[in-house]
């Protein structure tokens, strides 16, 4: 069984932060959302992983995240020179595919469970195609999948104006081969993409063997802010142990889970865990919040922050107010003006969204 990530668009829905990096590479607890689908597949034991890339971000995909064996596994990159669907991205990877079967994992996309369970099921069954469902709230912004009661998936619609049921489509789908003749029979949608929802529609069609596995722990897409905000609370939640390579002084209070890394130091400040502070951060007088993910290099003073992200090399200074559900970007910088302390005075990236209270 071979992998195909997709780590490739345009992750419009998380801009500015998507203007100069990849989304798949925005930090959840301070590692790349990335990598938790690589290390998950790794886990399952597939270790032949081809991910998807574009030319705006495919470069700092491949270096951050190497040839693979970091994680014990082989990397081959693939270039989608557009952002043209999700079956595209399988046409294209055909080569490296080849006939093997294989699990598809949008790099955006977080799962609770193990993948074993859904692999145990796709092979014993001899299945053409599995595809995860997950109740949600708002159907519409997913493919969405009608059922019958044994799972049997009847039918999938690409984020419906009218949804047939509020079970929307995960971004973990397994595949036989018989997934290149479907996307070989069809057409680009309204949205000129070729879609994987109407693929496997096609599969369905055809009489081949398609089912369904209804998840019961969390799933996460983390393609906009709350939603990046929800997976590193529920990441710090379950995966945080406590560890401090760096300093703490003796003014400073550290409780729950904390880990601060190597050369960080933390002096005159309050840090209640689950928080995870990366290297060489300096946090001093600050209030540090539950549910906080501070990049390596980032530097925190006078500041109170709950519930938020800030990444690397970051400075947050002398703000009065709280800062909460906040994502905050690489080499951002946050003060007061310093010739008038009551005034604000901004320079602001397109996209980016301020709420002042
Ligand atoms: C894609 C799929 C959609 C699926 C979703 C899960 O949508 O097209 O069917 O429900 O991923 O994350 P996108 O996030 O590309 O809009």
């Amino acid at each position: 069984m071979k992998a195909l990530i997709l780590s490739g668009g345009k992750g419009t829905r998380l801009r500015p932060l998507t203007y100069t990096g990849a989304k798949q590479l925005v930090p959840v607890a301070n590692k790349p959302i990335l990598w938790y689908g690589i290390e998950s597949i790794v886990a399952a034991g597939i270790t032949d992983i081809g991910i998807i890339i574009s030319p705006e971000t495919g470069g700092e995909v491949k270096s951050k995240t190497g040839d693979g064996s970091k994680f014990g596994a082989k990397i081959t990159y693939i270039l989608q020179n557009e952002p043209l669907g999700l079956a595209h991205a399988v046409k294209i990877a055909q080569p490296f595919l080849g006939d093997s079967p294989f699990v598809m994992y949008l790099g955006d996309n977080l799962v609770e469970s193990q993948l074993d369970l859904f692999i145990n099921k796709f092979q014993s069954k001899q299945l053409d195609a599995l595809t995860l469902l997950s109740e949600v709230e708002n159907p519409t912004a997913f493919g969405v999948a009608k059922v019958d009661r044994q799972g049997k998936v009847l039918q999938l619609l690409e984020k419906p104006p009218n949804p047939p049921s509020n079970l929307a489509l995960v971004g973990v789908y397994l595949f036989s081969s018989t997934i290149h003749n479907a996307i070989a029979n069809i057409q680009p949608s309204a949205r000129g993409e070729l879609e994987i929802t109407d693929a496997i529609q096609y599969l369905i069609d055809q009489q081949q063997k398609v089912e369904s596995f209804r998840l019961s722990g969390w799933w996460l897409d983390t393609g906009k802010k709350d939603d990046l905000l929800a997976a590193n609370q529920i990441i710090l939640d379950s995966c945080l142990d406590s560890k401090i390579e760096g300093e703490v002084d003796p003014t400073s209070n550290i409780s729950g889970r904390v880990h601060v890394g190597l050369g960080s130091k933390i002096i005159n400040s309050i840090v209640r865990g689950p928080v995870i502070i990366g290297e060489n951060c300096h946090v001093e007088n600050c209030f540090i919040g539950p549910y906080s993910s501070i990049a390596d290099e980032a530097t925190l003073i006078d500041a109170d922050i709950e519930h938020s992200v800030i990444l690397k090399a970051a400075t947050v200074t002398k703000i009065q107010q709280r800062i909460v559900d906040s994502l905050i970007g690489e080499r951002a910088k946050l003060h007061p003006a310093p010739q008038r302390p009551k005034a604000l005075r901004f320079m602001i990236g397109d996209d980016s969204q301020i709420e002042l209270i």
